[in-house]
């Protein structure tokens, strides 16, 4: 429970739930139904991380300013709370459907809609979603990647959550298909821009994530910053670059001489202008709705995906 506690209290942006509820505000949703999911959500983000830091998987030590959890309580320890966390994030969605009962007898269209947040909710946390996302991303480490593999990697691990969350905004505000599926488009652009953010403040040293930067480097990870200038260089110069990715966990020089690179040679303003492109589709989803308060509000999230240090 304390490993569990520790991770969730750390903190975090918790822009899934926000997405989620804004979302669920737009499409008319009223009071507090949504709850229940946010909570889940946020709770399935923090598993996928607890277990994304251990020493098998990205080693990292630091994580939203503070020592990660393997570090705390060591790897056995955060293998389990993050499985309590998973497990709790369904029993917390579950609580959703405490009134759903009237004398025993289920409210058929409350049900549904429940039933279908639920469905949409364990699909994107699963070996079709996230976890497979972060099956290729673990299989994909030193090896040479194409921008399509990365793209599969982003859309998985990282765009399929945020994309569940508008989702479940939408169908718990009781929104038609139609919309439903349009929100998850406008997330799905939002997740991938997210993911590339993330990449680029990996090579940000100013940042403020409360993670190491270059980790990536350091897990021989190649991301889109990184991934630009191999496609621009050459078959020999691009092979002398993968060989100094191979020698980063071992040698700092190797890190510091890929970094200058990525910042010399154009790949952090080459992945946020394809940053941008993500966030132009999925504000002009967004811009075929209503104006209000909340569409106001998700295009914000939108411009801050781009513009975060943190
Ligand atoms: C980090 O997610 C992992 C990715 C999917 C990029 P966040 O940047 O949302 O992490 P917190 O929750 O704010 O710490
Ligand atoms: C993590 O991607 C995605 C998930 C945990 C699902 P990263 O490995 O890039 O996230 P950070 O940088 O450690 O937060
Ligand atoms: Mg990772
Ligand atoms: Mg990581
Ligand atoms: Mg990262």
């Amino acid at each position: 429970k304390e490993a569990m506690h520790y991770s969730l209290e750390a903190g975090g942006k918790r822009i899934r739930p926000m997405l989620m509820r804004e979302t669920y505000k737009m499409c008319g949703g009223t009071g507090s139904a949504v709850e229940p999911f946010m909570a889940a959500m946020e709770m399935i983000h923090t598993y996928s991380l607890v277990h994304d830091d251990l020493p098998a998987m990205d080693n990292d030590e630091l994580r939203r300013g503070k020592k990660t959890t393997w570090v705390v309580y060591g790897d056995g320890m955060a293998v389990l709370a993050g499985d309590a966390l998973l497990n709790y994030a369904f029993e917390t969605a579950f609580r959703a459907f405490e009134n759903c009962y009237v004398d025993g007898v289920p409210v058929t269209a409350r049900f549904k809609m429940l039933e279908q947040a639920l469905k949409v909710l364990s699909k994107a946390a699963g070996i079709h979603g996230m976890i497979g996302g972060q099956t290729a991303d673990l299989e994909a480490e030193g090896k040479q990647i194409t921008e399509e593999q990365l793209l599969f990697i982003y859309r998985h691990k990282t765009a399929d959550l945020i994309e569940a969350s508008m989702m479940i905004g939408a169908i718990l505000a009781g929104a038609d298909e139609k919309t439903v599926t349009a929100m998850g488009k406008c997330a799905y652009n939002i997740g991938i821009a997210f993911q590339i953010q993330d990449d680029i403040l990996d090579y940000t040293r100013t940042a403020r994530t409360g993670k190491p930067s270059n980790n990536d480097l350091r897990e021989h990870k190649v991301t889109l910053p990184l991934l630009t200038v191999l496609e621009s260089v050459g078959e020999e110069r691009r092979r002398e670059l993968q060989a100094r990715l191979a020698r980063c966990h071992e040698e700092d020089e190797s890190v510091e001489y890929l970094q200058h690179i990525v910042e010399n040679e154009g790949g952090m303003e080459k992945a946020a202008r394809v940053m941008q492109e993500y966030l132009t589709r999925a504000m002009s989803v967004l811009s075929e709705y209503e104006p209000s308060e909340y569409r106001d509000s998700l295009a914000n999230l939108c411009v801050y995906v781009g513009e975060r240090d943190r």
